[in-house]
């Protein structure tokens, strides 16, 4: 497993795949490779805990074949125990599970960790930043929705910078300053500043790169 360190003066940015041409999904892992992109940041969808269906381990394993920056499996799935073991074989080095899933978190999260994976926990909108507390020794990456998952180009909820500054509150408080703090969900370089200055360590953004004419000038504006 290949981890990201935090950078005190300026914004790791991993773009997500979910708006780009789902048939050439490796190369366009590639590009963003090229442009600039810290990690790429894979949209796992079950039609399930989010109404759409993408993709599953194969695509994972073909994506982080392509790159050599660490790939991020973003779990919007039900019953991501099942799916773990596919997604660390499939070389992601981060694989982020969401908590409002699976009552027994901390169970979860070690399995991630024996894996030998990178732990994320994502939270949604509307999850409480407590959840985190009692995980957070075991914690590598909190992903921190800025929309409802489910879906590429919505609308960012600004007042969850908020809850970014809580996350990172809560965490310098619980000994893991080294822990990222991502934010995904209507990232663009109008909100990624104050994100950044709220405690994002780390900018999740997928239609603002993808529909951009110069992807390496859309990643360097969210620095
Ligand atoms: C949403 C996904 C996001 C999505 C972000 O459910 O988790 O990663 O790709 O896309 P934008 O940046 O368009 O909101
Ligand atoms: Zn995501």
């Amino acid at each position: 497993m290949s981890l990201l360190s935090r950078r005190s003066e300026e914004s790791l940015v991993a773009p997500s795949l979910l708006s780009c041409d789902h048939g050439r999904l490796a190369e366009a892992a590639a590009a963003l490779e090229e442009a600039g992109a810290d990690m790429i940041h894979l949209d796992v969808m079950d039609g399930v805990f989010v109404p759409v269906l993408t993709f599953g381990a194969g695509v994972a394993e073909s994506v982080s074949r392509a790159v050599s920056i660490p790939v991020e499996a973003h779990l919007m799935v039900q019953r991501p125990a099942d799916l773990l073991a596919a997604f660390a074989d499939a070389g992601c080095d981060y694989v982020t599970v969401h908590a409002e899933v699976d009552p027994h978190l901390d169970r979860l999260l070690g399995s991630v960790r024996d894996l030998g994976c990178g732990v994320g926990l994502a939270l949604n909108p509307s999850t409480p930043v407590e959840v985190l507390r009692w995980v957070a020794p075991g914690l590598d990456l909190a992903l921190i929705m800025t929309v409802n998952p489910g879906f590429g180009g919505q609308e960012h909820i600004s007042h969850l910078k908020a809850k970014v500054s809580e996350t990172r509150e809560l965490l310098s408080g619980c000994g893991r300053e080294a822990a990222l703090i991502a934010v995904d969900g209507g990232i663009d370089s109008t909100n990624a500043g104050e994100l950044a200055s709220c405690g994002a360590d780390v900018m999740v953004s997928g239609s603002y790169v993808a529909r951009s004419d110069d992807p390496s000038a859309a990643i360097e504006s969210l620095r």
